[in-house]
């Protein structure tokens, strides 16, 4: 069986579901199909002819998928895509609006756990893309870049004390031979952040997760997805579900809840501008947390939910643009 063979239990979706509350009939977009947990649970009840697009930029995972969406496929259109492309998307799609949108941000745990894929501690390789899109490799960034811009490149997760001593380990190793796994990057960082007094080893997970963002430009494209899907909602009446994992990730998400909440982006304390256009409505007081049973993979999930409103002003994707 094959790491993208796996049983799989999306994050909080029973919560996802009652916030969507999906309706015979309506188009979905999922931002992160992954192997398409959500995508299925709201398609079921969508079903018999809500449409919808399922995006993911890993074609692995979106083939895994297909498998489970068997019954669903005649209604369904696939993009091997960034979902920040999601206005361009819709446009091939023939889509204008959508009624729900779902994304569930990150790494699939398959993905996690393929070592050729390079983002576990085990991995045989260095790579970190989550598709064939994005830049350079985990290789070339941690054997290529100078220590200062390894060190910047921590900085996204780690203290600029603990920036310094691993970049600088990094450089050490890299000179005697270069970096080839993420087991071996993985044991030059928990070497670099061993305290003598404190002995206790922090995992490297939180300075691998630095480089991943990097690797995969993963905060720009949140921004960006997030924005496109808030905008490709029905006005008036589509509801959209965005799952944070960390801080870095909630943060961008929030911010930009917020700024379409507002409908501008001036500082939240001047008065709105005239032209001011809030196209969501957040439906929840406080980002939710998950309960005791989920996952626990899950446990650092943090879900936002939002419903558009109407706006004269809102810029139109899809065919009714042109
Ligand atoms: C947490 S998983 C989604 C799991 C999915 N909700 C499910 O139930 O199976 C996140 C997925 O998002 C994809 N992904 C991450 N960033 C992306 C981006 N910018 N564009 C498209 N897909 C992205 C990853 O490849 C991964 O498959």
């Amino acid at each position: 069986m094959s790491a993208y063979d796996l049983q799989h239990s999306p994050c909080m979706l029973q919560e996802t579901l009652q916030l969507l509350d999906p309706q015979p009939g309506e188009t979905l977009i999922d931002m992160t199909c992954g192997l398409g947990g959500h995508a299925v649970a709201i398609l079921e009840k969508t079903a018999d002819n809500g449409p919808a697009i399922l995006i993911d930029w890993d074609p692995a995972m979106l083939e895994a998928a297909r498998q489970r969406l068997q019954q669903h496929l005649p209604r369904v259109q696939t993009f091997t895509s960034n979902f920040a492309e999601l206005p361009q998307i819709m446009q091939q799609a023939g889509l204008q609006w959508a009624d729900l949108a779902v994304l569930d941000a990150g790494v699939a745990r398959p993905q996690l756990v393929d070592p050729e894929r390079g983002f576990g501690f085990e991995g045989s390789r260095l790579d970190m893309r989550m598709s064939e899109q994005v830049g350079p490799s985990a290789h070339e960034i941690i054997n290529t870049a100078s220590e200062s811009q390894l060190r910047q490149i921590l900085r996204l997760t780690q203290t600029p004390r603990e920036s310094r001593a691993i970049a600088s380990a990094i450089s050490r190793a890299r000179s005697r031979q270069a970096i080839a796994s993420s087991a071996e990057l993985a044991e030059i960082i928990t070497e670099a952040t061993f305290r003598r007094k404190r002995p206790t080893r922090r995992q490297p997970a939180s300075a691998m997760l630095a480089f991943r963002i990097y690797v995969n430009r993963e905060l720009d494209h949140l921004q960006a997805g997030v924005e496109a899907m808030a905008r490709a909602l029905r006005p008036g009446s589509g509801r959209m579900v965005v799952l944070t994992y960390h801080s870095l990730e909630f943060r961008i998400v929030r911010q930009t809840l917020e700024k379409l909440a507002r409908g501008h982006d001036a500082p939240p304390w001047l008065p709105d501008p005239p032209d001011a256009c809030p196209i969501i409505v957040s439906l929840l007081d406080k980002p939710l947390k998950p309960s005791q049973s989920e996952a626990p993979t899950c446990r650092s999930v943090r879900l936002f939910a939002a419903r558009s409103i109407e706006c004269e002003n809102r810029a139109v994707y899809g065919p009714g643009s042109q």
